[in-house]
């Protein structure tokens, strides 16, 4: 693992309450988990980009004081949202985002990445474009800029690619949760998970060092 990533948690971290599409407290788990980035949270206004209908990320930076603005290619994604929670939002594609060079204080990206949003039709392609998106991110954030990126599940080789791709695009002090599967779960999912390989939500926040 690069120097510019830390495992903040692994092995104690309960899955299901970071996973997106699970009932747990995903506030309270990025309190817990992200707890050195409270000031930020406070402080900051957040683009989410791809921000559909809205996420449990979403929600839990709004709730820990962040301004957020949507950014979705659909427009009743934004008209959504923008009724639902009063937020500013803009019709706009996430590889030309309609910011400047170095202008935002952070980006959320939740359920982006994995979707069709990103795909392509070779792994290949697939990899190009998170590159491309992850370039994309880098060149609004502002220096210190953060990049909040979860999803609700990733296989081991994903996680590793998207966490090298953060490094090259230019983030720095990457802390990333990876949750496992606690010794509750039943013998059944636990040989599940093993025969398929690892797979589990991520969440991870990266800092634009340059
Ligand atoms: C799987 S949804 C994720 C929604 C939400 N962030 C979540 O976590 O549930 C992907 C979203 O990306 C949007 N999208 C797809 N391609 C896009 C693009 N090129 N630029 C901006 N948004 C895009 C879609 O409209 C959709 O709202």
């Amino acid at each position: 693992m690069p120097a510019a990533i830390k495992l903040v948690r692994e092995g104690k971290a309960d899955p299901q309450s970071l996973d997106p599409f699970e009932e747990g407290d995903y506030t309270s788990a990025i309190k817990r988990y992200f707890g050195g980035h409270l000031a930020d949270f406070r402080s900051r206004t957040f683009v989410d980009v791809g921000a559909g209908f809205g996420s449990r990320a979403h929600t839990a930076v709004s709730k820990l004081g962040a301004q957020v603005i949507n950014a979705d290619i659909s427009q009743d994604a934004i008209v959504h949202l923008r009724e639902l929670n009063q937020e500013k939002g803009v019709v706009a594609d996430a590889y030309k985002l309609p910011f400047a060079d170095n202008s935002v204080e952070g980006i959320i990206s939740s359920n982006f990445i994995n979707s069709s949003a990103v795909g392509g039709e070779s792994d290949e392609d697939s990899k190009l474009n998170e590159r491309d998106f992850m370039n994309e991110i880098a060149r609004v954030l502002k220096k210190d800029g953060l990049f909040i990126q979860t999803n609700f599940g990733v296989g081991e080789n994903a996680r590793e690619s998207w966490l090298a791709l953060a490094v090259e695009a230019g983030f720095s002090d990457i802390e990333q949760i990876r949750p496992v599967t606690n010794a509750a779960k039943s013998r059944e999912t636990r040989s599940t998970n093993k025969q398929r390989g690892w797979i589990g939500p991520l969440a991870f926040i990266a800092r634009k060092s340059g």
